[in-house]
């Protein structure tokens, strides 16, 4: 029992330094100086430059002092048992074609070589990917509709290519009255009578992988695109086509007539 709380003592002990070391307690509010939550988040980018991936990892706690604290990767590689990150501000980072994209892998903190912390994770299960660009928004006055394009670089992928886009658009006046819309592919329709005339649209779109195997997180949103509808409605523009045809037709015959 003594033995037991002595060990217990010593470890309660050891926490307490680490946990000083980090810095933590140097804001002066030493109610708050407990243990640093070490806890991390991941997310991958397959085949990002080339045939090569990145993880990227950061402390889900953005004050923790991560001066002196590393990264490393363990198992579900090809060719080395272990690789270190690479550290840019406050996320950690790793640029490779050695992952094997098959079972999990374990990620340590580590603090002068000793783990502070790891967790087990899946590559695939937590690929994040980028964000499409290109948006573009074509009327076709014929049809009474917009044809909404844009492009992600998954097309010319390998592994990450099927993706669930979400479109997002809204009245650039109703600022936060966003309409949502899922499709797979990189085409969508709009049709003008869902839409109010003469009015600014503000449109954007972000991805997730959608198979069963690759799984993960949303893209960052594609750069926003903007696009203004025509003043009059489907029924008045069909009026006014009329009206201009009539008119067409009747100055053509009046020309004709007059070069007889
Ligand atoms: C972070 O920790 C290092 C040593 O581990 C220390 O030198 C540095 O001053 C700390 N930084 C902050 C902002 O607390
Ligand atoms: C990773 O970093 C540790 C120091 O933390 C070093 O001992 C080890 O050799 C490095 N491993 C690789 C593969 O660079
Ligand atoms: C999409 O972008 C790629 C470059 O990333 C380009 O090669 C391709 O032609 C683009 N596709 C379309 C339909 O614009
Ligand atoms: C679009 O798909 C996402 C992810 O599956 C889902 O959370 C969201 O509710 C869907 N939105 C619509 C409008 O169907
Ligand atoms: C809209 O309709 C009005 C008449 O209803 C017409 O004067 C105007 O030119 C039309 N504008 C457009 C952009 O078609």
């Amino acid at each position: 029992m003594t033995i037991l709380g002595t060990a217990l003592g010593m470890v309660f002990y050891l926490l307490q330094v680490v946990s000083g070391e980090s810095g933590y307690a140097q804001n002066g509010d030493f109610e708050d100086a407990e243990l640093d939550d070490y806890s991390f988040s991941c997310y991958s980018q397959l085949e990002v430059d080339g045939p090569q991936h990145l993880l990227s990892c950061a402390f889900e706690d953005p004050d923790v002092n991560s001066t002196n604290l590393e990264f490393e990767i363990c198992e579900g590689l090809l060719e080395v048992k272990c690789l270190n990150f690479s550290k840019l501000q406050e996320t950690y980072f790793i640029k490779t074609k050695k992952f094997l994209l098959i079972g999990d892998s374990t990620i340590c903190v580590k603090l002068g070589g000793k783990h502070i912390t790891c967790q087990k994770m899946n590559i695939v299960k937590r690929v994040k990917p980028e964000a499409p660009f290109d948006v573009k928004v074509i009327y076709r006055e014929e049809a009474n509709e917009f044809v909404v394009t844009f492009n992600t670089s998954h097309l010319q992928k390998k592994y990450v290519k099927d993706l669930l886009h979400e479109v997002v658009y809204r009245l650039e006046k109703n600022e936060n009255d966003w309409m949502h819309v899922n499709i797979s592919s990189t085409k969508l329709t709009l049709l003008q009578r869902k839409l109010q005339p003469n009015a600014m649209y503000e449109i954007k779109v972000r991805s997730i992988p959608n198979t069963n195997y690759f799984e993960g997180f949303w893209s960052e949103w594609s750069p926003s695109s903007h696009f203004r509808t025509p003043e009059n409605n489907s029924e008045l523009s069909l009026l006014y086509g009329l009206v201009s045809l009539t008119i067409r037709r009747l100055w053509n015959n009046c020309a004709r007539n007059q070069k007889r």
